[in-house]
């Protein structure tokens, strides 16, 4: 099979197609052909290991020490399934399905091996192979946050970096869970923000969300230019805020910063759990989440993927598709 490979850390230029031998499943498994994969800041962290200020060591226990341990990126797929195990029952061949690789990755490649008890659900009928590749990168990490951050309906929410794979996710689901949504993101697309269902949109190029006097129950930060200094007389009594990207030293204090003004800061690496897969199906299929495509690429163009996430300006993902 073809699959984009890297096997050093560096530039877009370190990945490159090459033919690897198609996996066969596991009794446990189901065989997955890939129809559509996103290019996430995750696979960029993982290509680059340009990681958050503090997380440098981190980076190489999670990804390999000198070189990739896994030589296939691609945190999350759409496909169908090609091939089950023998002892598989709960899949059959044919069924649309996403899954997410996580930290495992694996999904650039025109095949891969899911457990069928691992992160993998059927697919939403009324999204695309693009758009359901791109349902569990920022879909997964907001549904954590806000669980973690305990988000409850008519709550007032502002999303810093709405344009992005997380932030737009951040804002639908927001939306969908019945809050009040301010988005915050570059004139270009005050627009799109708004067409995902922000209520209010600040143009951070012109308008500082933090110098405008309003308050906020749920402040999250996808750009890493929000800490808890800058915020916090932006937060309302009993405020949270979700350090979606934050350094190591945010992690280490979040537990204690904020406490006597009882607000609360929630940082540290997203969770997966099927139960958010499913939820996050049913909230597609109900059309109140619909993943934010950018711009899709088929496989031989992996490196002008990897460039365009590496912008660190795509509106949404990034997708590469196989030509199945
Ligand atoms: N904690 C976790 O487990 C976890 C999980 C997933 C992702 N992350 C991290 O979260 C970060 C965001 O990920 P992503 O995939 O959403 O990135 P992305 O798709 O590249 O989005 C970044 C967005 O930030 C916006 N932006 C840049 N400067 C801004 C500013 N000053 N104010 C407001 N918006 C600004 C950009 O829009 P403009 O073009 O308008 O500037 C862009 O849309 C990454 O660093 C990733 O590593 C963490």
């Amino acid at each position: 099979m073809k699959a984009a490979v890297y096997e050093r850390y560096g530039p877009p230029e370190v990945v490159a197609v090459r033919d690897v031998p198609t996996p066969a499943p596991a009794d446990n498994e189901v065989l997955i052909r890939v129809h559509a994969a996103s290019v996430s800041t995750g696979d960029w962290r993982a290509r680059s290991l340009k990681m958050p200020p503090g997380f440098g060591l981190f980076g190489r226990l999670a990804f390999g020490i000198s070189q990739p341990r896994q030589p296939i990126l691609g945190t999350e797929l759409s496909g169908i399934i090609a091939a089950v195990g023998a002892t598989a029952r709960t899949f059959s061949v044919g069924e649309k399905v996403f899954a997410f690789g996580g930290a495992r990755m694996g999904c650039h490649a025109e095949f891969r091996c899911v457990a069928e008890t691992g992160l993998m659900a059927r697919m939403p009928t009324n999204l695309s192979f693009e758009q359901a590749a791109a349902l569990s990168f920022g879909g997964m990490t907001m549904l954590g946050f806000f669980r973690r951050g305990a988000l409850v309906r008519g709550e007032r929410v502002l999303v810093n970096g709405a344009s992005g794979s997380v932030g737009s996710a951040a804002v639908q689901l927001a939306r969908h869970f019945g809050a009040r949504v301010t988005g915050v993101c570059g004139r270009a697309n005050v627009d799109l923000v708004r067409s995902l269902g922000a209520h209010d949109v600040i143009d951070y190029t012109s308008d500082d969300f933090t110098a405008q006097g309003a308050t906020f129950d749920v402040i999250v930060d996808t750009v890493g230019n929000a800490g808890y200094a800058r915020v916090r007389q932006s937060l309302a009594k009993g405020g949270r805020l979700l350090v979606v990207l934050g350094g190591f030293a945010d992690l280490l204090l979040a537990p204690v910063t904020g406490r006597t003004r009882r607000h609360r800061v929630i940082a540290g690496p997203a969770t997966a759990r099927i139960e958010d897969l499913h939820q996050l199906a049913a909230i597609a299929s109900a059309g109140e989440f619909t993943p934010l495509i950018d711009e899709v690429y088929p496989l031989n163009r992996i490196v002008d993927a990897h460039k365009r996430v590496e912008t660190g300006r795509k509106r949404g993902s990034v997708i590469v598709t196989m030509g199945a």
